[in-house]
């Protein structure tokens, strides 16, 4: 029996497939994150560690879980692993695992609910609303941008922007992706500033790295359409917030839909400030049934790595 720490609470049923192979959970009855800290101190006493997005599992997490000759794998219940030190984790023998695969319908949901709403200045025009500033229909208000038949450019291509390509059909849209590599599918595109420059929706759908960190910032939002939509649902640093608040106050581009921000919870206050932009709280894969597959995910590639197989999920090399 292997003691595994799970850092936050999880959907019911998520951490199923541990507690059917007899581990031990060992959780905090309050919910409250854990330190960076709390962290380190917990990671000698445990053989695996379940964690979210919010967990910083750097250097010395990890360090201290394999000096105490224990800690053999982190699973995080997100796709995305940036959080965690995974060149680190590799070199000291402990496995990452991540969920892929369960999220990507509902996180292409999101996007398009991005999309939407920010093209049709939605929550502008439901602020007014509720602020009682609506004063009846008005052939001139809110106007916003077509969606239909326009051009999305999809910045990153593996499993959640395939997802938004799907739904763009529906939508009479032209879909262009760019991707570092030629995927020789149809609509590839090679130059990323060339795609900006023709989409009328660009999405982000790439993982933050050291090299898509403010891939788009002041430079490449000059070259979007001032009729533009940036949405993004990928990773907040992938986007240069401050420059973004900017083209958005000087109507560089028409308007942003974000569910991911540089520095969560926090916000840039000029971007809050800005016009034309709609804000969410990092919701993408929020629906029950996908928080409970994440979670269920997780606690089976644990489970999988301390009964000594490798799961596919595995993002550090077997
Ligand atoms: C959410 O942002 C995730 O990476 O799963």
């Amino acid at each position: 029996m292997a003691r595994v720490l799970v850092t936050r609470r999880l959907p019911d049923g998520g951490l199923e497939p541990l507690e059917r192979a007899g581990h031990e959970l060992v959780a905090r009855a309050d919910d409250r994150p854990f330190t960076h800290d709390e962290l380190v101190a917990a990671a000698p006493d445990v053989d695996a560690i379940v964690c979210l997005l919010t967990d910083r599992i750097d250097r010395d997490v990890l360090s201290a879980g394999a000096g105490a000759g224990r800690l053999r794998v982190v699973a995080n219940v997100a796709v995305g692993y940036d959080n965690i030190d995974v060149a680190a984790a590799t070199e000291l023998g402990i496995a990452v695992c991540n969920t892929p695969g369960v999220l990507d319908e509902t996180t292409a949901d999101l996007a398009f609910l991005l999309i939407l709403a920010a093209s049709r200045l939605a929550h502008d025009a439901e602020a007014d609303l509720r602020a009682g500033r609506w004063s009846g229909w008005g052939i001139m208000q809110y106007l916003g941008r077509d969606v239909h038949a326009a051009t999305l450019g999809l910045v990153g291509y593996g499993r959640i922007g395939k997802a938004v390509a799907r739904r763009a059909a529906g939508f009479g849209m032209s879909v262009l992706h760019h991707t570092r590599h030629d995927t020789g599918m149809a609509g590839w595109a090679g130059d990323l500033d060339r795609m900006l420059a023709e989409a009328d929706i660009v999405s982000m759908h790439v993982p933050l790295t050291d090299a898509t960190r403010h891939l788009i910032g002041a430079r490449e939002l000059g070259l979007m359409r001032s009729t533009a939509v940036l949405v993004n649902t990928a990773r907040g640093p992938v986007v240069d917030e401050e420059a973004l608040a900017i083209a958005l106050e000087d109507d560089t581009i028409f308007a942003a839909g974000l569910d991911v921000f540089e520095r969560e919870p926090e916000v840039h206050p000029r971007l809050l400030a800005a016009p034309r932009a709609v804000v969410l709280p990092h919701i993408g894969s929020a629906t029950t049934a996908t928080r409970t597959r994440m979670a269920v995910v997780a606690g089976e590639a644990v489970r999988a790595v301390l009964a000594g197989e490798t799961p596919a999920n595995r993002v550090t090399p077997a």
